[in-house]
C-alpha cells in the first residue's frame, strides 16, 4: 500500500505551551509543543494519562488557547483571532468526537445528526452521514437504544456531515472493547479515505498507532517521538 507524502500544512502549532494555575501551583500541560497536521493524513498522538494530548487537541481545535504560541490554519493565524473567527473555525471546519458520545438522549440518530446540519454551510444530509457509520438500519433509534459502538458511530457521523477539514478524536474507543472499538476505528479510517478529511486521533493504546500515517508521541507536555509509518495497519488487525 502506498501512503501518502507529506504533504501540505493543514494546521500547525508552533512553540505551544501551556499553563494551569490552580491557586498556588502551576501545572506546565504543554512545553514548547511544534506539531504539524498534512492534508489528508490520519495520525495518531499517544502518551500516557496527563502527557499533555487533549490539551494540544483542544488548542488546535480552537477549544481553547495557548499560553504561549501559535496556532496556524491554512492561512489563517488563530492566535492573532477574534472570537467570531474562532467560532467559525470550530464551526466549519473542524469535526470533533470525544470518548463519551455527547448525544442528546430525547432525540434520535437522525435527528441529533441534523442538529449539526442545518449550521453548517454545505453539509451532506444526516441519512448519507449516518450510511457513511453503517448505521442506515438505525437512523430513527434514540440513544437508549443503541449500544456503545452505535452511539459513538452516530457521534461521528454528526462530526463529519458538515464536511469538516480537520477531524480531532480524542480517545474514540477509550470507553468501548476492543471489538467494538476496532470497529469505530474502521469508520474513522474509512471517513479519512474516503472523504480525505484530515484526521487526528488521541489514545493511550499504543497498537493503535499502526493504523495511522503518522505517529506523535507526547510525554510530560512535550513531543518525544514522531514516526512516519511504513505501513498501515487495517483497523481490523489491531489488537489491545
Ligand atoms: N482545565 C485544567 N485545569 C487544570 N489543570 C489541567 C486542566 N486540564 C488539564 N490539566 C492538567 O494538565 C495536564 C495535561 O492534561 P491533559 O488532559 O492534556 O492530559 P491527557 O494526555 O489528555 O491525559 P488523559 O490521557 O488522562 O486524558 C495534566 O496534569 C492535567 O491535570
Ligand atoms: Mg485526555
Amino acid at each position: 500500500m502506498t501512503l501518502p507524502t507529506p504533504g501540505k500544512v493543514v494546521l500547525e502549532g508552533r512553540g505551544l505551551s501551556k499553563v494551569y494555575r490552580m491557586g498556588e501551583v502551576d501545572v506546565h500541560a504543554l512545553r514548547g509543543v511544534d506539531i504539524a497536521l498534512y492534508e489528508g493524513e490520519l495520525m495518531v498522538l499517544l502518551g500516557a494519562s496527563g502527557s499533555g494530548k487533549s490539551t494540544l487537541l483542544n488548542i488546535l481545535g480552537g477549544l481553547d488557547l495557548p499560553s504561549v504560541g501559535r496556532v496556524r490554519y491554512r492561512d489563517e493565524d488563530l492566535t492573532e483571532a477574534d472570537d467570531r473567527t474562532l467560532t467559525e473555525y470550530r464551526r466549519d471546519h473542524v469535526g470533533f468526537v470525544f470518548q463519551f458520545y455527547n448525544l442528546i438522549p430525547s432525540l434520535t440518530a437522525r435527528e441529533n445528526v441534523g442538529l449539526v446540519t442545518e449550521i453548517a454551510p454545505d453539509p451532506m444530509n444526516p441519512e448519507e452521514a449516518l450510511s457513511l457509520v453503517g448505521l442506515e438500519a438505525r437512523m430513527d433509534h434514540f440513544p437508549a437504544q443503541l449500544s456503545g459502538g452505535e452511539q459513538q458511530r452516530v457521534a461521528i457521523a454528526r462530526a463529519v456531515a458538515k464536511r469538516p477539514d480537520v477531524l480531532m478524536c480524542d480517545e474514540p474507543t477509550g470507553a468501548l472493547d476492543a471489538a467494538t472499538g476496532r470497529l469505530v476505528l474502521s469508520v474513522l479510517d474509512r471517513v479519512n479515505r474516503e472523504l480525505g478529511t484530515t484526521t487526528a486521533v488521541i489514545t493511550h493504546n499504543a497498537p493503535i498507532a499502526k493504523m495511522a500515517d503518522r505517529v506523535v508521541t507526547l510525554a510530560d507536555g512535550r513531543i518525544k517521538s514522531e514516526v512516519r509509518n511504513r505501513e498501515k495497519a487495517s483497523p481490523e488487525e489491531l489488537s489491545w
